[in-house]
């Protein structure tokens, strides 16, 4: 196992206040809208339109509201006080009501209750970062009823070269996933496969800093045939016992 675990890096206020901005969270931006929108069409097809969601290294909620927004009950689990703390600001302007837990998704899986507290475990763009993808995803399935809903970056893209620039420039290194190594993961944890979507031919980077919705989408649909080299493998994975 190599020795990537950036959840420090999470902590800081500085990277909190910036995040949304950066990301463009809950605009109506091509990358924001083509993940949330992955995310809420699987929970559907795992747990219908009601139903507890927990959401595994939430940050500053992308997916806690989005779902707490359609009437999910939501959980969200983070280790980081300052990201949580931006979740609850954003979701009491809203009147929404998540649930908040800090913990360590990898540490912790020990605590995680021995019959499933939730329906669907969701987690978005948080495996790459983690010391133990494989713990992890034993984590989400422990405490999910139905399934899981997740994202990874691909070893088979560009998403693997720009992680090794930044190991040579100093950026923030994450970790690229083999689709067939992450399907068997899943697999070992009592999961079926459901669904598993490479998605972004282009890298995500390029995509915010065009900040073109219409663009990006007549892009995307032209690089269709180049699909098999997308730069992220978004899945779900359903419970088998
Ligand atoms: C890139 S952010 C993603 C946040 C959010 N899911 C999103 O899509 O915007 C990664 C998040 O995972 C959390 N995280 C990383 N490692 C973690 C761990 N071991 N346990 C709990 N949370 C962790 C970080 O604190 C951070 O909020």
């Amino acid at each position: 196992m190599d020795r990537i675990d950036n959840k420090a890096n999470y902590r800081s206020p500085s990277l909190v206040t910036g995040y949304d901005a950066h990301r463009r969270i809950g605009e109506d931006d091509y990358v924001n809208s083509l993940e949330v929108g992955y995310f809420i069409a699987q929970v559907r097809r795992l747990a219908g339109p009601s139903g507890s969601i927990i959401d595994m290294g939430a940050g500053t909620g992308k997916l806690s509201l989005a779902f707490a927004r359609l009437g999910y009950a939501v959980t969200a689990f983070d280790q980081s006080d300052a990201m949580l703390e931006r979740l609850e600001a954003k979701a009491r302007a809203e009147g929404l009501t998540i649930a908040v837990r800090q913990g360590d998704i990898v540490a912790d899986v020990d605590d995680a209750p021995s019959a499933p507290s939730h329906d669907v475990a969701v987690s978005s763009r948080v495996l790459m970062h983690v010391a133990d993808p494989d713990v992890m995803i034993r984590h989400m399935a422990k405490r999910s009823r139905r399934g899981i809903v997740l994202d990874a970056p691909r070893r088979a893209s560009p998403n693997r070269l720009l992680a090794g620039w930044r190991s040579l420039t100093g950026g923030e290194v994450y970790r690229c996933f083999d689709d067939r190594s992450l399907l068997d993961s899943v697999g070992r944890c009592g999961l079926r496969v459901i669904d598993a979507s490479p998605l972004f031919t282009l890298p995500i980077g390029l995509h915010l800093a065009l900040h073109r919705k219409a663009v990006s989408t007549a892009l995307e649909r032209a690089l269709r045939p180049a699909r098999g080299a997308a730069s992220t493998l978004f899945l779900a994975a359903e419970r088998t016992g």
